[in-house]
């Protein structure tokens, strides 16, 4: 909660009230099975909204589920945001949170958009360091794995009327998790989508809420029947430029320069996506965010020079992509393998994640 007066800004902490759990679950013993956002921690963070009050009574409560009248805005109209963020376990046990500044700024600008009320960035940062501190025996210990954190937003208006909600839950849960893919680190196979879009100028595409995800479930369940990880997806207008895939920008290196989608109202703007484009360009790669043909990708690797395709996401983190298809042609790249640029950002931005390589440029965060 921040607080101005003529001279001076004054930040006061939120009063988190802590309850504990009287049964503990049992934390899993066998970490290569985590799999992705399947199991959950013993505590949840809940804060209240009422317009004309604020955000109010944050608290750490068991974790359970909510009761909510069938009529709740939510359920009918998709009033709702949502963040993703990881905490890692170093070496020495510290725990640590990557660039949290980042969601907090995020999730405000997807509230803004969904006419939900902001939450001060500190305020934010304050409730999932403090969720993780009381959850940090559930950060998992095994190499490549975390403690995947979802922040989220959501209208309580009960009644059928379509306007922005009086009433929201703001709310973070923990889920001890492994890779996002089933393939790990592997090439993923991606379909690039030429029927559905998942984003117009003027919609929702550079928030993260639930209705961007929703939409997007018929083509990736489509391409899955197919054997591909995700879809890729095409610009709304012209199905022409490519923006990003299900879960995660994609980027593009083309005869040794770095391309990927602007972030310019229909793209995520991902916080790992930023990491790798800031990584690249410190390496001395030029780095073109704009508008890229899904045409001329495909006459790229038709002459070779399609090097590498990477996404780039907080669950998935940096994920090689070996094979692109659109309509009826397909193209490989490199040998199918990892390559070179992948692997080192991978290593890098992982490096930083669990500290084991120097911070310089102050990304991560320690929980106390
Ligand atoms: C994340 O990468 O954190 C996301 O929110 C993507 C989600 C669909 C798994």
């Amino acid at each position: 909660m921040i607080f101005e007066t003529l001279s001076r800004r004054f930040y006061i902490m939120l009063d988190i009230k802590i309850e504990l759990t009287k049964c503990p679950k049992e934390k899993p013993t066998d970490e290569s099975k985590l799999g992705f956002g399947k199991l959950f921690s013993d505590h949840m963070f809940v804060m209240d909204y009422t317009e004309g009050q604020g955000w109010h009574d944050p608290r750490i409560i068991p974790y359970q589920p909510f009761s909510l009248d069938p009529a709740t805005v939510v359920f009918h109209y998709a009033q709702e945001i949502f963040e993703g963020m990881k905490a890692y376990r170093t070496a020495e046990d510290k725990i640590l949170l990557f660039r949290p500044d980042c969601n907090a700024r995020r999730l405000n600008d997807s509230a803004d958009r969904l006419c939900i009320p902001n939450i001060p960035e500190e305020d934010f940062i304050q409730a999932v360091s403090t969720l993780v501190s009381v959850e940090r025996d559930w950060v998992p210990h095994s190499a490549d794995t975390s403690l995947y954190i979802r922040p989220y937003i959501f209208a309580t208006d009960v009644g059928l009327g379509v306007h922005a909600s009086k009433h929201y839950i703001f709310s973070i849960i923990c889920s001890p998790s492994g890779a996002y893919y089933a393939e790990g680190i592997d090439p993923v196979r991606i379909y690039v989508e030429d029927e559905y879009i998942r984003a117009a100028p003027g919609l929702t595409g550079f928030t993260k809420c639930g209705g961007n995800y929703a939409a997007s479930i018929k083509a990736g369940e489509l391409a899955e029947e197919q054997g591909f990880a995700q879809v890729l997806w095409l610009d709304g207008v012209e199905k022409k430029y490519v923006e990003e895939v299900g879960s995660m920008n994609i980027m593009f290196k083309i005869d040794g320069k770095i391309y990927t989608a602007a972030t310019v109202g229909t793209v995520l703007p991902g916080v790992t996506r930023r990491s790798c484009i800031e990584l690249c360009k410190d390496w001395g790669y030029e780095v073109i965010e704009g508008k890229l043909a899904i045409a001329d990708i495909m006459a790229a690797a038709k002459e070779g020079k399609l090097e590498e395709v990477f996404g780039t996401g907080t669950a998935a983190v940096v994920s090689p992509v070996k094979e692109l298809k659109w309509k009826d042609e397909t193209a490989y790249i490199g040998d199918g393998k990892i390559g070179p640029l992948t692997q080192k950002l991978y290593d890098t931005l992982t490096g930083i994640q669990w500290g084991k390589l120097p911070d310089d440029k102050g990304w991560t965060v320690e929980v106390k």
